[in-house]
Parts: C-alpha cells; structure tokens; sequence
C-alpha cells in the first residue's frame, strides 16, 4: 500500500461524514448490504455494507489509520456501520486467531504435549500466520479445589504447574487460553468433579487466571446451579466473569460458550459459540453425528449466518473451533469449512494436532490470503447473497484499499461439480472488476457484469473482486 489510500479512493469517505451513496438497500427492516439483493430465495442477512460510496449508517465514518494521512501503509477502513453494543475495551478487533486441545485431543491434555503444541505453532509458521492463542480446553484441573478453595492444575498431567505453561507459551511469543465453566462442574467433569465450575468463584477463579498470566478465557455452560438454569441466571453469571476479568486489569479475552447468541452477548464476551459443537462432519445427513450436542459443518455455517449483523469488531459470533485436518474430510470439504470462517469472520481457532500436520492441511490453515479476508479490519461479518439449491453464493464486503472490495466464496455444498455465477449487481459492484483466486493465487483479469467458475463437489472457490469503476 502506498499513499494513495491517504487520498479516499474507493468511497471510503474519511470526511464529511460519508452518507451511503452507492445502492444501499435495506431488506428484511436491517440495513443491508451495499446493492446486495437475495435472489433465488435467501434473505440477505447481512449487515451494513458501505458499496462504493461509504457508511451505509450516517454519521463520521471511522477510518481507522491512515484516514486522510497521505502516505499511511494503514489502509482506510470505515468500522462507522459498527453500532452494536459491545465491550469496547479495544480486544480483539480483528477475529481472535489461534490453536485449541478439545477437537482433537478432547480431555486428554497434558503439560508436554502443550509445549510441543506452542513448538509446532511456531516452527510451522501457524504462529506468523496469525495463530497466537494456545487455548487449553477442558480437564486441566485437579479433581478438588485447594484448602483456600482455589482451583488447582491436574498435578499428574501438569507437573510444572499453569504458570510454567504460561511463561514457556509466552516466551515463543505466543499467549495461553483456559477453559472454565458458569455451573459448578465443567462439561467433561460433570457429576465427577465438584467445585471445577466457577458459580460463586468467579472473582476467586478470574484473579487465579490472571496470576497464571492467563490471556484468553473459554468460558462454558453446563452443570448449572439449581434454580440458574434461565436466561436471567445465565446472563448474570457471564456478566460477572466478565466483571471479575475486568477487574484483574490483564487483558483477557471472554469467550462465551452457551452454544446459541443472545442479545447481551457481545456486551459481554469478545466472542460467544453460535451452535452446539462441531464434528468432523461435512452434514448429519452423512451419518457422522453421534450424539445430540454435534453438529456437522454446513449445519453450522447456516446457524452461524443467522446471527452475522450481531458480529464486528471486538465482538464476533463463534462458529466453534476448526476441524481441517482432522481426517475425516477431503481437503476440498476442509478448503469449504476454512473459507466459509473467513468469510463469516469467524475466529480461527485450529483444533487439529499441529505437530503432525500434512503439507495440504498447513497450507489450507495458512492461506495468507484466505486469513487477510478473515482478518479485514473492517469486521464486516459477510453473508450468503444467493442460494440455488446446493450452489451458493457468499460475500464479505472488505476494507477499501484501492477501491471497492468484495471477498466472494462462491461455495458448492452438493456432491457434483457445478458451475457457480455471480453477477456482480448482485454484490453492489458496477459492470466491471477485476477478480483474483484467493486459493489458487492468481490474478484472472478483468469482468464485465459477472464471474463464474467451476466449483468442486463439496468445495469452493474465493475470489477478491475489485470494482474498476469509481
Ligand atoms: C462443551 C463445549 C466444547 C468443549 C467441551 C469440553 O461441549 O461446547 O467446545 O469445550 O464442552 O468438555
């Protein structure tokens, strides 16, 4: 990036208050996207979009760095749409990206193999890719609190105890993750392990967080107390983690796993779970889920969208860990499910063994630019614009560089190859654009009103579209 961002190119409009000018169109009573029409019989659930003209929302339009500075490499970014009531303490603007034990090692962790963990991370280049939260999930603990009634490191699997932990992960320049829960048991230890919940130690349990040197807390919702088994209760417990967090004046990110959104959520959590949880399924309809708490990819992906004008900066909805390389699906289906969480702006919390990865799942993990569409500064949640039957189309409005840009995912869930189009009306883009294949990273030149492209079974391609026309 050069200058020229300085100068407002693009319509992201840095002065003056930039009032939407460029086909903004409100469907289902939201402020929707920028000219994004649902057509084949989606709802377009997005949120603001500003398309080629500015803030969708009146009002000043934040451009955060670079805005109007003339020689800033910072691009202009408009976050103006961003109305939600949030946290606003500065944490997690861009989606939180790192590494979490339970998709693949479920309840057996242990002190060594989390070392090796933070080794990989680094030696991988998982952690130059963006991947710096090493996130501890649950059974960490012993099986009683102390005499002081803290809660205490599982002696046997973690014999140097959390801190240690602490200070080797962060010495690779890397921060630690913890699991607790709201109830009084966590959801593994339930009906084993009482007093491994929270409920009534929140402040006890965030200060012994935080003297770990604790960064990122996972915080989940089974074994409730009696009579908290509500909406009130439920809110009142995670609202008073998150005050207890708060008040240990170390920056923790508050991760909210109740498996669904509520309206208070992103007041109170950097990010909170939208489904139960994941499985290495593509779709139950496969006959890969188990149990009622699993949920396959695509099943996510549609519940996660329900929710997207709700997501933003310092706020986003959590589709649940990543499952790529995990075995259980092809690399196009895992090309899918990674794409898909960018899109969405989903965290990136990798949930495979990193140790002993493939070439083909690091390369899906660290697609540089795959990650920049999920960590575009504007934190636009992007949302699927049509649907016809198996073939849709996805898009995410991005940061203005240079002009007008569309992350698109034109995203097959069917089990044939099909050709995929999207008419760049249909995205708030003018008759021409340039298109670039973010997997195959390779620029394809100039389109005039549309682009398609043959789509893999189970698969999907992401292009950049950018707007030629001012
Ligand atoms: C719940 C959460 C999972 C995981 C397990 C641990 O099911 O949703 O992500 O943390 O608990 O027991």
């Amino acid at each position: 990036m050069g200058g020229a961002e300085g100068g407002n190119t693009g319509g992201v409009v840095a002065t003056g208050g930039g009032l939407a000018t460029g086909g903004v169109v409100a469907t289902g009573g939201g402020p929707a996207a920028g000219g994004v029409i649902a057509t084949g019989g989606a709802p377009a659930t997005g949120g603001v979009v500003a398309a080629g003209g500015g803030p969708a929302a009146g009002g000043a339009a934040q451009a955060t760095g670079g805005a109007g500075t003339g020689g800033s490499s910072t691009p202009l970014c408009d976050t103006s749409w961003d109305t939600v009531p949030s946290k606003q303490d500065g944490l997690a603007m861009t989606p939180p990206m790192g590494w979490n034990s339970w998709n693949v090692f479920h309840e057996n962790i242990n002190e060594t193999q989390l070392r090796e963990i933070a080794d990989a991370l680094v030696s991988s280049g998982m952690k130059d890719a963006g991947y710096v939260y090493l996130n501890m999930d649950d059974n960490w603990m012993a099986a009683t609190r102390d005499d002081q009634g803290n809660l205490v490191h599982d002696s046997t699997r973690f014999p140097n105890g959390i801190r240690a932990l602490a200070d080797y992960v962060h010495e690779r320049g890397l921060k630690l993750g913890i699991y607790g829960d709201r109830g009084t048991e966590t959801c593994f230890n339930r009906g084993k392990n009482a007093g491994s919940g929270s409920y009534g130690n929140e402040e006890r349990d965030a200060a012994t967080f935080a003297s770990w040197g604790i960064d990122y807390l996972k915080y989940d919702n089974c074994a409730i107390a009696p009579g908290r088994d509500n909406d009130v209760a439920m809110r009142e417990d995670y609202e008073r983690m998150a005050s207890a967090l708060q008040a240990t004046g170390r920056d923790i990110l508050f991760s909210i796993c109740a498996w669904d959104y509520k309206d208070w959520m992103p007041a109170t959590g950097h990010l909170w779970r939208t489904t139960l949880d994941i499985k290495d399924c593509w779709h139950e309809s496969d006959g890969c889920i188990a149990g009622t708490w699993e949920t396959g990819i695509v099943q996510i992906i549609d519940e996660n969208n329900l929710s997207a004008v709700d997501g933003g900066p310092g706020h986003w909805n959590d589709p649940d860990m990543l499952e790529v390389g995990n075995g259980d699906l092809s690399a196009d289906e895992y090309r899918g499910h990674f794409s898909l969480w960018a899109i969405m702006a989903a965290p990136l919390i990798a949930g495979n063994d990193v140790r002993s990865m493939s070439e083909e799942t690091r390369d899906i993990l660290i697609n540089e630019e795959v990650i920049a569409v999920d960590q575009d500064p504007g934190g636009i949640q992007g949302t699927r614009v049509i649907k016809n039957g198996d073939l849709e189309v996805w898009m995410k409005p991005l940061c203005h560089h240079a002009g007008p840009e569309k992350a698109v995912a034109l995203f097959n869930r069917g089990g044939t190859a099909a050709e995929i189009a999207v008419a760049f009306d249909a995205i708030g883009v003018t008759s021409k654009a340039t298109v670039r294949d973010l997997w195959a990273h390779q620029d394809l030149g100039e389109f005039d009103g549309s682009y398609s492209s043959l789509v893999p079974a189970r698969g999907v391609v992401v292009v950049k579209i950018i707007d030629t026309v001012d």
